[in-house]
């Protein structure tokens, strides 16, 4: 198939991408530096020059394209409405160019908050509407079942780590470098899911390929890890204190990442694993925390 896909210079999208090429597809990317154009043409993957704003230029990509892939986030932090609103109108933008031609979208998202339980793909979002989290993509892009779209969601833990992580945990490590004190977050019982990017970018590729219409994909290796155990990790790695942080002051201490890391979130991969035969082989966070890479200057 010939895929188009976004954000497929970033630390997942790379990954994703060797495996879509592997497995025989032609990749087609959207790039917005030239910078980024040149990685990826040195892949073999063609590019195709655009921003998320440029609705034009996705709405061509897809047209043009057997199955899209968007992976490409703003990731404005400070600015989470810039993001969203952005991630909803892309969304928008593929439904409407992929209806009635029964194309796979796949989706990224992020897993969801606790139940209690272990969240599961058959736990529906409630996130709904422009003012939700990620902009309600989720929900709005499984609207576009009933037009003929073939979507696909892919829930990302929320530490996809490896060597060269710039994600959440290396914010954290930073933060400990800057304060001197590895903090977590009460008791630091709260746990996050994690999954090792290479595993990650084969879930894309898996998805692309082997999932149903309306199928929900957890890309996650280990259901919860402790977040205490994620600070000790990290605390070591730095040489630093390790200690807790009051839940009253997580987000002074730690900014908007207080709200994350204070978190319980706990979810399971089964189903996907059952559903693609896919089986999680990278290391662990912590085995990548035990490394130097998450601590070079
Ligand atoms: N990494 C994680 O731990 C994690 C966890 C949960 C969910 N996710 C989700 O998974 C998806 C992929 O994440 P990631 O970590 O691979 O992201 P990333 O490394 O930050 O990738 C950013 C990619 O998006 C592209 N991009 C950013 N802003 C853009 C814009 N305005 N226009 C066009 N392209 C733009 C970049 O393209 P250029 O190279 O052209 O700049 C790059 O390819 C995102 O939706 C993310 O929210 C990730």
């Amino acid at each position: 198939m010939r895929i188009f896909v976004t954000g497929a210079s970033g630390w997942i999208g790379t990954p994703a991408v060797d495996q879509l090429l592997r497995s025989g597809h032609d990749v087609v990317a959207l790039a917005r530096s030239e910078a980024s154009a040149a990685a990826l043409r040195a892949e073999g993957v063609s590019v195709r020059r655009g921003e998320l704003d440029d609705l034009d230029s996705l709405r061509s990509g897809a047209e043009d394209s057997d199955a899209v892939v968007h992976l490409a986030n703003k990731h404005d932090f400070a600015r989470p409405a810039v993001s969203n609103a952005a991630e909803r109108a892309a969304v928008e933008t593929f439904g409407e160019a992929l209806a009635g031609s029964d194309r796979p979208f796949v989706l990224a998202s992020g897993v969801l908050g606790s139940f209690g339980r272990p969240s599961t793909e058959h736990d529906p979002s409630p996130f709904h509407g422009p003012d939700a989290p990620r902009g309600g993509a989720e929900n709005r892009a499984l609207d576009f079942l009933a037009r003929g779209v073939k979507v696909v969601i892919v829930r990302f833990a929320p530490s996809v780590h490896g060597d060269g992580d710039y994600g959440l945990v290396p914010m954290l490590v930073e933060l400990a470098r800057t304060k001197g004190l590895s903090g977590y977050v009460g008791d630091g019982s709260g746990r996050w899911p994690a999954v090792h990017r290479l595993d990650a970018g084969r879930v894309v590729a898996l998805g692309v390929d082997g999932a149903e219409a309306g199928q929900v994909l957890h890309a996650i290796a280990e259901e919860g890890v402790p977040t205490r155990s994620i600070a000790e990790a990290i605390g070591r790695g730095l040489g630093v204190p390790v200690g807790p942080i009051a839940p009253a002051d997580a987000m002074a201490h730690f900014g908007w990442l207080g709200g994350l890391f204070g978190l319980d979130v706990v979810s399971s991969s089964a189903l996907t694993q059952k559903a693609l035969g896919w089986t999680p082989s990278g290391p662990t966070l912590l085995d990548d925390l035990s490394g130097p890479a998450y601590f070079r200057l």
